[in-house]
């Protein structure tokens, strides 16, 4: 096909579908950069379009048929009964086996804006420790590497990253050697990205010859384990399971032998873990179950009726909340890309930098699209939750003060350092109130879980009141 006749059915399939304007500053570009904005255009699936406007534009409001939801049951985090107990120690057994033969990758998000942080480059980046302001991705490298000498085994570590930040990531663990782990073992690949929409649902420009775009949500994770030849390498290496989490939680516990072993003791394809939601409209997802199967509902698609019914003993009867700590089988991935496979789009309104129709540079609201990972538990044939105890496992960081903040997250690691410490008998400070009065920090090499501290009391110095601990 010459290039006059791709030009011609581009401008044809776009006037057919109001998106005309994508092409308002032909004239004035070069050859090259006409080249790119038609390849733009062309990767755009122009036959999505008229749904996104069915569905996101003109019916903004998503309303979840709520009849159907009843609650999800989990895993308690301590096991109810000696036959539960049985199982657990089952599953910690069969977890630290699939862990030692490699069959266990970590999988890492790392693909978000990282907007409300308001940091210039990756977040994982972001100094976060409370001691030695150690990095996230510094953090979770140890912590692969403390699992890999434990278990005399190869952790890969795939990181995904949109192509915004996919540059500075990989100069990053470059620049800091791969923060010790061999570079063979960790995989970066690229997300896919979203055209953002004006509130008309017109597709805009960044520049006159750029659609503007952004990362098409940790959902696309799914689609691009596969297209990046991620899947291919974990098979390659005879890695089978994935052990998902965001960039932003500094408590991870990456390789759980229970979490693990339960979810392939139950058969699952993708498994969650939950905690106790603090409120009945917290600001995390809610496990429900709609027709038997397990479904993350967004807390603004949760009705407050829903959101408030609690049980006879007072306990919130949607009382799971999900912390994106996913386990996801190898399998499952591929099933789901060897079909027609996608997952809902969700829209959010931000501000978006693009160029108005005279081409000149604004910052206006618009629509940015987006998929979710949890949208794929429904798809899987069987699905677990495992419940933890927030102070554990999920201190995220999005913002720099307040809630779910840099301070919350540092106090967090001190504060679960402290429980670990006291619960193998080490004196901490506090104060009056009970909060901890010192800072700490434990390095994964140090201790891993609670347990490991029993063995290296003898390391533990003194700690007083006031005192920076690290324990490496
Ligand atoms: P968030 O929803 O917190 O978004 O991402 P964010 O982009 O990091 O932060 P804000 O909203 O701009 O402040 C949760 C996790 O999902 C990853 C993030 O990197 C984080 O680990 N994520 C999010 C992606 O990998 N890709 C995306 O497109 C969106």
């Amino acid at each position: 096909m010459s290039a006059q006749e791709t030009y011609e059915n581009v401008e044809k399939s776009l006037q057919e579908r109001g998106q005309s304007h994508l092409l308002a500053f032909w004239e004035q570009l070069d050859a090259d950069r006409r080249l790119d904005l038609l390849a733009q255009i062309q990767r755009l699936d122009l036959t999505k379009i008229d749904q996104w406007m069915a569905d996101l534009v003109k019916k903004p409001t998503f309303t979840p048929n709520c009849a159907n939801f009843t609650p999800a049951t989990s895993y308690s985090p301590d096991p109810a009964g000696p036959e539960q107990q049985g199982k657990y120690a089952k599953a910690i057994e069969l977890g630290r086996e699939l862990i030692s033969t490699g069959k266990v990758a970590a999988f890492v998000v790392a693909g978000g804006q990282g907007i409300r942080l308001g940091f210039d480059g990756p977040k994982g980046n972001f100094h976060i420790s409370p001691v030695r302001n150690r990095t996230l991705f510094q953090i979770f490298a140890d912590s692969i590497a403390a699992v890999s000498r434990k278990y005399r085994t190869v952790c890969p570590w795939y990181v995904m990253t949109s192509r915004l930040n996919y540059d500075r990531t990989v100069e990053i663990f470059r620049s800091n050697d791969y923060y010790g782990l061999d570079e063979k073992n960790v995989f970066f690949f690229q997300q896919g990205t979203l055209p953002n929409l004006d509130p008309d649902g017109r597709i805009l420009l960044a520049d006159k010859n750029t659609i503007a775009c952004s990362p098409d949500g940790h959902g696309g994770s799914l689609k691009a384990l596969h297209q990046s030849g991620a899947i291919e390498d974990m098979k390659n290496r005879g890695v089978e399971f994935l052990s998902y989490f965001q960039v932003d939680n500094a408590l991870i516990n990456i390789f759980d032998p229970l979490f693990i072993g339960l979810h392939v003791l139950d058969n699952a394809e993708m498994s969650s873990k939950a905690v106790i939601k603090t409120r009945p409209k917290e600001k995390v997802g809610n496990f429900c179950l709609i027709d038997g199967k397990v479904n993350v509902i967004e807390y603004s698609d949760l009705p407050d009726e829903l959101a408030e019914r609690r049980n006879s003993d007072q306990s919130l009867v949607f009382q799971f909340g999900s912390i994106a700590i996913h386990i996801i089988n190898r399998t499952f991935v591929e099933r789901l890309n060897a079909g027609d496979f996608a997952l809902p789009l969700h829209r959010a309104v931000k501000k978006i930098h693009h160029i108005d129709d005279q081409g000149n540079s604004v910052e206006s609201d618009g629509i940015k699209l987006e998929s979710f990972v949890f949208d794929a538990l429904p798809l899987a044939s069987n699905s677990v939750i495992l419940q933890t105890r927030r102070s554990e496992e999920f201190a995220p960081t999005k913002n720099r003060t307040g809630v779910d903040s840099v301070e919350t997250t540092r106090q967090m690691i001190t504060n679960r350092a402290a429980d670990w410490l006291e619960w193998a008998g080490v004196t901490v400070p506090r104060k009056s109130d009970g909060s901890v009065d010192c800072l700490l920090e434990i390095a994964p090499s140090f201790a891993l879980e609670k347990e490991d501290i029993r063995e290296k009391l003898s390391q533990i110095p003194e700690i007083k009141l006031g005192d920076s601990i690290y324990l490496a």
